[in-house]
C-alpha cells in the first residue's frame, strides 16, 4: 500500500521528469493542437508543454488516481482546460473521432493491452487527426536487448507494469496506425535498457 499509492507514483514521476525524458516531450507536446487526449497522463509533466494558441481543451485518462493527484499544481497553473478522467485507456468515455490530437508519452510501455488502447485511439481521433508519441523499448543492440529481456520481469514490478521490449513501431503499425515521421535514439545520460526511445507522429492507415 505504501510502495503502490506514495513510493512508486513519486519515484515514476521523478524518473520520467529527468532532463533527457523532459527534452523529448519538447520535441512532440507543443505540436498538438484543438481537442486534446493524452493517454496516461501521469502526474502531468507534460502539461506545461502544451501551446495555449493551439490548444482548445486536454482530457488526460490514466487509471491511477495516485498518479494523477500528483498533477494537480500543474493543473491548477495551466491556462488551458485540462480535464482528468479515471479510465483505462482501452475503454475510453469518449465519443467516436471526438479528438484532433492523442498524445502518449511514456506509456505505451506500460498498458497491459496495448492492443485494446490502439483501437480506441483509431475510434476516438478524428480522420486527418494525429498521434504524438515519445516512447521507449525494444533496443536494436543485440547486447541490450538481452539485458532488456533478462530485467523486464524485475523492472515491471518496480514500475508498475513497464515493459524493456516493447517496439512501438511495430506496435502501431500492427494496429492500424501509419508512422509519418519517427526518429529513434539512445537517450543521453540514460542507462541503455530504459533509453532507447521512439518519437514521431501517426495517422489512421486507412
Ligand atoms: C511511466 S508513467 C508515464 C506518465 C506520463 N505519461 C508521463 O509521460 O510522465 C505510465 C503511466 O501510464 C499509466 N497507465 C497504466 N496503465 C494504463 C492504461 N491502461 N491506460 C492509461 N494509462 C495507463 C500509469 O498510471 C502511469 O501514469
Amino acid at each position: 500500500m505504501l510502495w503502490s499509492k506514495f513510493i512508486q507514483p513519486r519515484l515514476i514521476s521523478f524518473a520520467c521528469a529527468t532532463k533527457p525524458f523532459m527534452i523529448q516531450r519538447i520535441k512532440i507536446v507543443p505540436l498538438a493542437k484543438g481537442t486534446v487526449l493524452e493517454i496516461g497522463i501521469g502526474s502531468g509533466l507534460n502539461i506545461p508543454l502544451y501551446d495555449e494558441n493551439h490548444v482548445k481543451k486536454v482530457v488526460g485518462v490514466d487509471p491511477s488516481e495516485d498518479m494523477q493527484a500528483l498533477a494537480k499544481d500543474r493543473i491548477n497553473e495551466s491556462p488551458i482546460d485540462i480535464q482528468l478522467v479515471v479510465a483505462d485507456a482501452a475503454k475510453i468515455p469518449l465519443d467516436d473521432q471526438s479528438i484532433d490530437t492523442i498524445v502518449c508519452t511514456y506509456t505505451l510501455c506500460t498498458v497491459s493491452n496495448p492492443e485494446g488502447v490502439l483501437k480506441e485511439m483509431k475510434r476516438i481521433l478524428k480522420p486527418g487527426g494525429k498521434f504524438l508519441f515519445s516512447e521507449h523499448g525494444h533496443a536494436p543492440d543485440e547486447s541490450v536487448n538481452k539485458f532488456q529481456l533478462r530485467l523486464e520481469p524485475f523492472w515491471k514490478f518496480l514500475a508498475d507494469g513497464c515493459h524493456l521490449t516493447r517496439s512501438i513501431p511495430e506496435l502501431l503499425r500492427a494496429n492500424g496506425m501509419k508512422l509519418d515521421k519517427m526518429e529513434t535514439m539512445y537517450l543521453p545520460s540514460t542507462p541503455r535498457f530504459v533509453g532507447f526511445n521512439y518519437w514521431g507522429s501517426a495517422v489512421h492507415d486507412l
